[in-house]
């Protein structure tokens, strides 16, 4: 049972645990995946039902309201916006419209970046980002790396799974590197929503070999409707877009979305809460003897357990899950150890659930190290 679902490299996955455990889906706390816990903007249900016949039409093959409506939100012409199904769509996209020989990878980093890029044919290598540093993206070694001449390179800003925020003014020293040496760069900014000034989207502006991957599933709350987007300049946009499958993006989605990124009151309370409560997690955790909650940009903690713990991640995580909370092993990330596990902030009240779970755990874990060394 456990060999399913060790292979594993995403969060997220709480139909196929209530099927595996026989555990009603609604008592899974899920923190797995950094789904905004506020769940979906308030009239998105209403909207979807309100405009439920559309699905007897095709999908308007250009999302031309979407679009438009992001690029009011953006400040970014329409021609710069391509929508697709999901940002994971344009992880396998890129790499068959440009077929990039060499590819380098910022890691620890999201697994399908390197799944698109090695169907395409692509070589991987990766800038390994160092523990010791807190996981903090050393520029000038990255500027320097791409001198050994890289088609494209792969950056996640707030990264993914370390939450470490790369201001906007090292970014673009690194796309600047990259454009000297004639390297395309993919910035996946899934999680800047809760950092919005540090986006480099308008950077596309300046910069032509820049591709923005832009998620709505996280802060909107909408995995299963599936959205995302990229932004960049009108040329890479046509490019990507005449070897695009239509029809990704369904006209559900379509009209909710424009609703949601209007929903202003709804995008302050999300940043509100999630700044206030990740700070709360964070401290309780990091009161936990064994356990490092890291600084984050993102509505996830990476979390470091020291092996007097006498658990790994991977134990961590199989322990938990029979009990109903999904956490997300890091140990499947590239270059990450099995010390390593990340958590996003969800309501208060589950928080306080996890944080008193891992207290057991923890406790456990200790006490059956001192058994089996005496
Ligand atoms: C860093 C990162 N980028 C992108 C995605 C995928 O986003 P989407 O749901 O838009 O395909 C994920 C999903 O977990 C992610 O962690």
């Amino acid at each position: 049972m456990d060999d399913i679902i060790i292979k594993r490299d995403h969060g997220g996955n709480v139909s196929e645990i209530s099927r595996i455990y026989g555990i009603d889906e609604d008592r899974i706390i899920d923190f797995s995946a950094g789904i905004n816990p506020l769940g979906y903007p308030p009239g998105l249900r209403n909207a979807i039902i309100k405009d439920f016949d559309s699905v007897l039409n095709y999908p308007d093959i250009d999302s031309f309201d979407l679009v438009s409506g992001l690029s009011e939100y953006h400040g970014i012409d329409r021609d710069c916006i391509l929508m697709g199904n999901g940002s994971t769509e344009f992880m396998y996209r890129i790499p068959m419209v440009f077929k990039p020989e060499k590819a380098l990878i910022v890691t620890p980093a999201f697994s399908e970046y390197e799944k698109g890029l090695r169907l395409a044919g692509t070589k991987v290598s990766y800038f390994q980002t160092d523990e010791k540093e807190d996981f903090f993206i050393d520029i000038a070694g990255l500027c320097k790396r791409l001198e050994e001449g890289f088609d494209i390179v792969y950056f996640c800003n707030p990264a993914n799974p370390t939450g470490v925020l790369t201001s906007k003014d090292e970014l673009c020293r690194v796309i600047a590197c990259a454009d000297k040496t004639g390297a395309l760069v993919v910035i996946d900014e899934a999680f800047i929503d809760f950092v919005e000034e540090e986006s480099v989207k308008k950077e596309i502006l300046r910069f032509s070999n820049l591709i923005v991957l832009r998620s709505m599933t996280k802060f909107f709350g909408i995995p299963g409707l599936r959205l995302g987007y990229i932004l960049a300049v009108p040329s890479c946009i046509a490019k990507i877009r005449e070897n695009k499958p239509p029809w990704t993006v369904n006209s559900l989605v379509q009209g909710a979305a424009v609703k949601a990124l209007f929903d202003k009151d709804y995008i302050r309370e999300t940043r509100q809460y999630i700044s206030a409560e990740k700070e709360f997690l964070k401290n309780a955790l990091n009161k936990i003897h064994g356990l490092r909650a890291f600084e984050s940009a993102a509505n996830y903690l990476l979390v470091f357990m020291e092996s007097r713990i006498g658990l790994n991640s991977t134990e961590l995580r199989n322990r938990l899950m029979p009990e109903g909370i999904l956490i997300r092993d890091c140990s499947t990330f590239h270059g990450m150890e099995d010390r390593y596990f990340r958590v996003a902030v969800k309501k208060h009240e589950q928080n306080m659930i996890l944080v008193e779970k891992l207290k057991k755990m923890v406790k456990q874990g200790r006490f059956y190290t001192i058994c089996k060394f005496n």
